[in-house]
């Protein structure tokens, strides 16, 4: 099945609210469980990037579960940006700082991050490399990088079913992007070939039925 573009920014206000409530309990804690693993040192006092970061459910987590770090979380949509601000405790937002900009123009408070993680952005970019590109600019060597995002079912009927089966419950409008989303995701052949494009090393693997894990420790680039 051939990848099918969704628009790249989330900015009407019924679908960030969508997807503001919408429950990712599951696939956000094991995300972070991830990071976490990654990262190895609970006192991790660094600081961290989150690419695309939407409402900043998954900023949250790992400033919780770090709670010696500081994060940039960057969203080119003004009211999921807004939706981050407003909803976050503002003591937690002395060390999680919401950024509005679009990548890959949006200038990044600093040069190098120690861990970049990113959950969902890529199916959004209609280049790929975008994302691989700020990775690599803001990575040192040993910076840790993980990265999520839905895979490309082969049918659109699979599609559907996944839709169904983690989305029955959800607003029409949650829906209809979840369905869009899976069509605008891409394959693990695909993603292998633009880490090799993008000179990146970085491990692919598929987790449970609809999600990629893209991770690795950066070299001296
Ligand atoms: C599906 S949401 C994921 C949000 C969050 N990472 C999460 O997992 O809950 C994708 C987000 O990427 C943002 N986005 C898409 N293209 C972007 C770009 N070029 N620069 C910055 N953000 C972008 C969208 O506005 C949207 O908020």
């Amino acid at each position: 099945m051939e990848r099918v573009l969704e628009p790249e920014l989330m900015e009407d206000l019924e679908q960030v609210f969508a997807y503001a409530k919408a429950d990712f309990e599951q696939p956000h804690k094991k995300f972070v469980q991830r990071i976490k693993t990654l990262v190895k040192d609970p006192s991790f006092s660094g600081k961290a990037l989150d690419l695309g970061c939407g409402p900043g459910d998954i900023s949250r987590r790992f400033a919780k579960v770090f709670p010696l770090c500081k994060i940039d979380a960057i969203d080119g949509s003004k009211p999921m940006i807004d939706y981050g601000i407003n909803t976050t405790n503002p003591d937690l937002q002395t060390r999680l700082n919401f950024i509005h900009g679009k990548l890959p123009e949006a200038k990044l408070p600093e040069q190098n991050y120690d861990v970049i993680f990113s959950n969902s952005l890529l199916h959004h970019l209609p280049d790929p490399q975008i994302l691989w590109h700020v990775v690599k600019k803001h990575s040192t060597s040993g910076t840790r990088i993980a990265i999520m995002d839905l895979l490309r079912p082969g049918r659109n009927y699979m599609a559907e079913s996944l839709v169904e089966m983690y989305a029955t419950n959800e607003p029409e409008i949650l829906k209809r992007d979840f369905y869009h989303s899976l069509l605008a995701a891409f394959t693990i052949e695909e993603i292998k070939k633009q880490l090799k494009q993008a000179e990146l090393s970085l491990t692919v693997e598929q987790i449970g039925d609809r999600h990629v894990f893209i991770s690795g420790i950066a070299d001296q680039h």
